[in-house]
């Protein structure tokens, strides 16, 4: 996007395994002293893996730098603790339809008063999605424009819902879930595609299928006799993973069906797995949680 819209963009290439190294991040910036902002995923939802995103700020300040520090928090927002003021983020881009539990269509950005400085001297063109005149019908209450009311009815309860939940609890909720996932992961003999345990995602799974497996064919299957749909492998991984998503509205008799939908459907297809949703069990009973 940011290429689209004219930007020079260097971009800091991984393995797609781990989340954005602070290291690489102060490397870069220091051989560029120029650069005016580094735009991180925190919870990256093609490949379930989370970035530790308060030491990459620590990284941009040691490094000397005064780029901002951007951050998509799409697929963790509401699910995985993120705290935009004291890990010094600049500009936190958030939406709707994940952890908040909602359609997509709602929009949030979180901006520091840095950002907004440097909005107001930035040339690029822009219009609909120009802080100023949102911020200005923001001190009266408005939006500018026309407001989604039925997503923002919908934004109410659910954050009524988290909000009685308790956020701590909602993210221990989701940790848990995962630990429960990983549990399965490796009982049925396969490889989480995260492969730093600091980085592990509350919010979503990504699962490598063994060599001559066709992921996408695991998930027709699982489709076709379960009515259940999970993520592809996206870019270099199409084929090569599947996706367990479990953020939001759910609670262990979802991941319990979840998990069974995917080891039925991983044996019909063929590949020859052990007991995930024992394991995972398991594990969930290792620590039982009211929700
Ligand atoms: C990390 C992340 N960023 C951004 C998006 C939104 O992308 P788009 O609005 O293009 O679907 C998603 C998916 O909803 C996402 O998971």
């Amino acid at each position: 996007m940011a290429e689209r819209l004219g930007l020079d963009v260097d971009w800091v290439e991984g393995d797609w395994r781990r989340g954005v190294d602070p290291d690489k991040v102060a490397a870069v910036l220091r051989s560029d002293p120029s650069i005016a902002a580094v735009m991180v995923v925190h919870n990256e939802t093609s490949t379930g893996v989370t970035s530790r995103i308060a030491e990459i700020r620590e990284a941009i300040d040691a490094a000397g730098s005064e780029a901002l520090l951007l951050v998509d928090t799409i697929s963790s927002l509401g699910s995985i603790d993120y705290r935009h003021d004291e890990w010094g983020v600049d500009v936190t881009v958030g939406c709707s339809q994940k952890g908040l539990m909602l359609p997509a269509g709602l929009g949030f950005n979180a901006v520091s008063d840095k950002a907004r400085a440097a909005s107001e001297r930035a040339r690029l063109p822009r219009s609909y999605w120009d802080w100023k005149p949102i911020l200005e019908a923001n001190q009266a209450g408005f939006w500018p424009y026309t407001s989604a009311t039925n997503l923002l009815y919908g934004l109410r309860e659910a954050i009524a819902m988290l909000r009685e939940e308790g956020l701590e609890n909602v993210y221990a909720r989701h940790r848990r879930h995962a630990e429960a996932t990983r549990a399965a992961v490796h009982a049925w003999g396969l490889e989480v595609l995260c492969a730093d345990e600091r980085e592990y995602s509350a919010s979503l799974t990504a699962v490598v299928v063994p060599d001559g497996v066709d992921a996408d064919e695991v998930r027709r299957v699982i489709l076709e006799r379960f009515d259940m749909s999970l993520g592809a492998g996206l870019g270099k991984l199409a084929g090569r993973v599947f996706r367990i998503g479990h953020l939001g509205d759910f609670n262990d008799l979802m991941l319990a069906g979840t998990l069974c939908g995917v080891e039925m459907g991983l044996r019909i297809a063929g590949v020859p797995v052990g007991d995930g949703v024992e394991a995972a069990l398991g594990r969930l009973a290792l620590e039982p949680v009211a929700v």
